[in-house]
């Protein structure tokens, strides 16, 4: 039997330099290495032995069985790698052109919004998106039954220690700044607010809002309106026409709304609520009113965006259809 083992072990050798493709490879496999073929048929063998035999023929036998493996997998991986080498890879094709990803246009707004009014001297500031009722409503002067407090227009989480919801707009991060900051305070205060509102070309449940601080001994009006013309025309153009209009809003008192209108559209357009701040708000904060006074300016960024890249449906910025996002 050793004599049939190392007979095949030659003619494996033979076999094996003259396969040249994938086709005749598996032709020697056939041959060989599965179940029925050449080398199970000597271990089926093996077993009949004599035992003082076993271990010398075995031993031959496993020296056959690694060595035509060890063969087969050899020269597959080197056919395979041939095979594509030659037949597949073609150097003239063109690459596979990626596309590079860009900034989306809410987040060029605010970005473009944080460098004007740093260049004003306003550092920015944060604060949390689920926010308690005192922040969002009760330091800010609402009424305790205020319709915005209602479900309908604002989302409740659940909480068992004191009511908790996602806040309604930026304004509480007012408060939270003058409590932890000492006047002159300069802020904006960029961030994600929450509305339950039904959704058109108009309106999102979940938008960005730009909130704005100043406080400071005799601070005026005046500062507050020069500060949004200003902005305005950085944003817009030299060329813009303007109209404070008096509005309300719980914490500022007086309280306006300024709308521009460019030199190519004749519709006016509302861009920010502001107003000089309650002493209500101030008190709130931790700031004696007697002393100091404050102007805060609240701006919708969508807004803002749709007026720069003249989309016409506030939906369009948030379906990230890479078409209408790659325009800006
Ligand atoms: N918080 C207001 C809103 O969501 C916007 C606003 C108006 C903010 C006037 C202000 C402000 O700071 O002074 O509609």
């Amino acid at each position: 039997m050793i004599e049939n083992i190392k007979q095949v072990h030659e003619e494996v050798k033979v076999r094996i330099s003259e396969v040249t493709n994938l086709e005749q490879l598996e032709e020697f496999r056939l041959e060989f290495l599965v179940k029925k073929g050449k080398i199970q048929e000597f271990f089926g063998q093996l077993k009949e032995l004599p035992n003082e035999q076993k271990r010398e023929v075995g031993k031959e036998l496993n020296i056959l069985s690694k060595f035509t493996e060890n063969e087969y997998n050899q020269l597959k991986q080197n056919l395979e790698e041939k095979a594509y080498t030659v037949s597949d890879l073609d150097l003239t094709l063109p690459g596979i052109k990626y596309n590079l990803g860009s900034e989306h246009p809410v987040r060029q707004t605010i970005n473009q919004m944080i460098e004007i009014f740093k260049k004003m001297g306003f550092s920015v500031a944060e604060g949390p998106e689920a926010e308690d009722e005192y922040h969002n409503f009760d330091a800010l002067n609402f009424p305790p039954n205020h319709p915005a407090r209602d479900m309908q227009d604002t989302f409740f989480l659940e909480n068992k220690f004191d009511k908790v919801v996602l806040r309604t707009h930026t304004s509480p991060v007012q408060i939270r700044l003058m409590e932890n900051v000492k006047p002159p305070i300069r802020a904006i205060m960029p961030g994600r607010v929450y509305r339950n509102e039904t959704l058109d070309s108009t309106h999102l449940a979940e938008f960005h809002q730009i909130e704005g601080l100043y406080i400071d001994k005799n601070v005026t009006m005046a500062e507050l309106k020069a500060t949004m013309m200003h902005f305005a025309r950085v944003m817009y153009g030299d060329d813009i026409e303007f109209r404070f209009r008096a509005s309300f809003f719980p914490f500022t008192e007086p309280s306006a709304e300024l709308d521009i209108r460019t030199k190519h559209s004749n519709k006016w357009m509302e861009i920010v609520g502001c107003g000089m701040v309650h002493p209500n708000v101030l008190r709130a904060g931790g700031i004696d009113p007697e002393e100091y006074t404050g102007y805060a300016f609240g701006f919708g960024v969508e807004r803002i965006t749709m007026a720069k890249t003249q989309l016409d449906d506030i939906r369009k910025l948030y379906e990230n259809d890479i078409r209408v996002l790659s325009q800006f």
